[in-house]
């Protein structure tokens, strides 16, 4: 099954303090990246790579490097922005390809707002980043309009996935990998995830 629990003991305890209610927006916002980048570190374990030989301190030295396009990182605007920091942190050379998607609070559907995304997608891997997998109305959207875009890999690291959002991205796009750093329970009548976060971006931008 393409979903994947990053189950390590410094994600476990970065989201047990993330749960938090009262916890501070810069807290909130310091360990969204934080677990985005441990998430990044699964998500890119099998990137290929290819021999090089460089001039090192002792005459020419074969080394290895990621091999091809660089890596497109795909924030969900907003609160997608919250883990982009992260993954830039361990792949700096990435490009940001922004896709603007909000979920209607009534009906819970998602309505796509903004695409920015980079050239040259069919090479390159897409890392969407959201804190939330819910409904996967977003995410479903992101990776429609990536994959209409020419891009063929793609994967979605997000920080908590409800069993719904994950059988929505199954039922859709069942070659896209999810990582994330909880399954939980279940989704509420509203649509927010049991035990969840709350509003994620609300809580990354500081406007609750
Ligand atoms: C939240 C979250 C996801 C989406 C998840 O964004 O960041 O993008 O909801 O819900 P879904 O799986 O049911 O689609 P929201 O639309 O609240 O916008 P924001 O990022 O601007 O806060
Ligand atoms: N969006 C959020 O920010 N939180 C949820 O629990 C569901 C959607």
């Amino acid at each position: 099954m393409p979903v994947h629990e990053i189950r390590h003991p410094l994600i476990r305890h970065k989201l047990g303090l993330m749960r938090k209610a009262e916890l501070s927006t810069k807290n909130f916002r310091e360990m969204s990246q934080e677990i985005a980048s441990l998430l990044t570190y699964e998500a890119s374990k099998d990137l290929p790579l290819e021999h090089d030989t460089i001039e090192g301190w002792c005459g020419p030295v074969d080394v290895e490097k990621i091999a091809g396009k660089k890596v497109t990182v795909v924030p969900i605007l907003r609160a997608g922005i919250g883990m982009l920091e992260g993954v830039l942190n361990l792949i700096p050379g990435a490009k940001v390809s922004a896709v603007g998607i909000a979920r209607n609070e009534e009906t819970l559907e998602a309505q796509p707002y903004l695409e920015r995304l980079v050239g040259q997608l069919e090479q390159r891997l897409a890392l969407i980043v959201d804190p939330m997998l819910a409904t996967g109305g977003s995410m479903v959207a992101t990776i429609d309009l990536l994959k209409k875009a020419g891009c063929r890999n793609v994967r979605a690291l997000v920080l908590v996935a409800a069993p719904e959002g994950i059988a929505a991205v199954e039922e859709h796009h069942p070659d896209v990998h999810i990582y994330t750093a909880s399954i939980d329970s279940h989704l509420d009548a509203n649509g927010y995830i049991v035990p969840g976060l709350g509003d994620a971006g609300d809580r990354i931008f500081g406007t609750r």
